[in-house]
């Protein structure tokens, strides 16, 4: 990493310098407001964001295309972020924003579209037809460390700057008009002070964390169950997503390519992975997704695996100052319908346009309804992951009644317009606000 220097001298600068004026913020030099400790590197950007995962990467993007710099502090190393395994299907509102924002290309040519999805269940499969309900919209399975890539890159080609491997960072002076993100990087100490500050930084970050006591209300549900989630080396078994309901509990048929499938079963929460042999998981995948045509599970060398917990969880609000939360810091969901990244993406674009219109024209009017505008989105997906885990999964005070009312959502569900529409229109995505 390059050492810091005081400060950048961007054209977005000179137009923040006339803003600032303009709008009269007290604000003066960062480090004329409080004086860094003998040693420390101080430094300055527009925003400063916390954490390089789908949020902060895309904010920093959307916000260099609109003239503003920023600075990201991540605690993991760029091979870290680039490989690690998360979810993998993108709404299409996410996929028009890559897209229209020059980093689809990669996606165009990898990403599987699809127009459709099958809910199966008492051994036989129904679709549900998202392009033909939603007046052509589709989702397109495209992993979340190639989006990184993707956002990565283009940080670099535009001279972004992230920095890498950062160690003890806090944020502080949010409350006030002289933000900072603090950090270590080679045992060095570095300051970063900036307008305003992105907590970015997923659910375990430090950013929600450092909201004052009393400020935010939580709100959340874990579910007793997790997924148990499967890289194999074995082409997807059907072209389109499977999602089944099955007694001995929920399996999911996703997949990364043409040549790899992604497969999930619910397991207990706290499952052992250890307690899966390679044939314990082929054995319970084949009986969840079977049906009474004989349909058949392609088999193939597993090259990762993984259990994921189910949690659905807010936190309001989403800003305390000038420190903005956004994604998974913010709110997680349980992964069925996979809403996790897009709802961070969305956040973000909110957060842009409103860091945007400060810088353009010096209103705060798009930032102060930050929280209002992202939760209405945030609730809405909130719900549809909850029913989805709901109608698919076992749960563990369910009997018998509770399956049967299961059984019968899922078959009024696939046999009338109104629920299929109301799913659809969900899973590509809700428009942006
Ligand atoms: N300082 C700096 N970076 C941090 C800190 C910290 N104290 N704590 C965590 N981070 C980094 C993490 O290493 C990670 O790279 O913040 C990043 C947060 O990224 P994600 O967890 O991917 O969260 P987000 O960007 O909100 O992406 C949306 O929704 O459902 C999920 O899988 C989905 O990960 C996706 C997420
Ligand atoms: C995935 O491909 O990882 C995936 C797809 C759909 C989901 C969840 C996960 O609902």
């Amino acid at each position: 990493m390059t050492r810091f220097s005081m400060g950048l001298q961007t054209g977005s600068e000179l137009l923040f310098d006339n803003v600032r004026k303009a709008m009269s913020i007290e604000q003066g030099e960062p480090e004329r407001l409080r004086l860094p400790d003998a040693g420390t590197v101080v430094r300055k950007a527009q925003v400063g964001i916390v954490g390089a995962g789908p949020a902060g990467l895309m904010l920093s993007h959307l916000l260099h295309r609109d003239g503003i710099d920023s600075v990201i502090v991540e605690v993991r190393s760029r091979k870290y972020i680039e490989e690690r395994n998360r979810a993998g299907m993108l709404e299409q509102g996410t996929v028009d924003l890559m897209i229209e924002t020059g980093i689809g290309e990669r996606l165009k040519r990898q990403g599987l579209v699809h127009h459709g999805i099958e809910l199966r269940f008492k051994g036989r499969g129904h679709r549900i037809d998202l392009s033909g309900l939603t007046d052509g919209k589709t989702v397109t399975i495209y992993p979340q460390h190639e989006v990184v890539k993707d956002l990565v890159a283009a940080r670099a080609a535009a001279s972004g700057e992230i920095v890498f491997e950062a160690e003890d960072v806090i944020v502080h002076g949010y409350d006030g008009s002289a933000p900072v993100i603090r950090f270590r990087k080679h045992g060095e100490v570095q300051e970063l002070a900036c307008d305003f500050i992105a907590g970015c930084d997923g659910f375990h970050g430090i950013c929600r964390q450092s909201f004052p006591a009393g400020v935010l209300t939580l709100y959340d549900r874990i579910y007793p169950f997790g997924w148990l989630g499967i890289l194999a080396k074995a082409p997807p078994s059907s072209p389109e997503l499977i999602y089944a309901n099955h007694e001995r509990g929920f399996a999911l048929q996703s997949m990364r390519s043409p040549e790899i499938s992604r497969l999930y079963l619910q397991c207990a929460p706290n499952e052992d992975i250890n307690n899966w042999s390679d044939d314990r998981i082929w054995n319970e995948l084949e009986a969840r997704f079977a049906t009474h045509d004989g349909w058949r599970l392609n088999q193939g060398p597993i090259i990762d695996r993984g259990i994921t917990e189910m949690h659905s969880f807010v936190a309001e609000p989403m800003q305390f100052g000038r420190l903005f939360l956004a994604g998974d810091a913010a709110h997680i969901v349980p992964p069925t319908g996979a809403k996790g990244l897009n709802l961070a993406i969305a956040d973000v674009r909110v957060l842009a346009r409103g860091l945007s219109e400060f810088y353009r024209s010096g209103s705060q009017e798009w930032l102060d309804r930050y929280t209002e505008v992202c939760l209405r989105r945030v609730w809405k997906v909130q719900h549809f992951s909850w029913w989805m885990t709901s109608m698919l999964h076992r749960f563990e005070a369910h009997n018998a009644f509770d399956f049967r009312r299961q059984l019968a959502e899922l078959e009024y569900v696939t046999s009338s317009r109104a629920p299929s529409q109301s799913l659809a229109e969900n899973y590509v995505g809700l428009p942006m606000e």
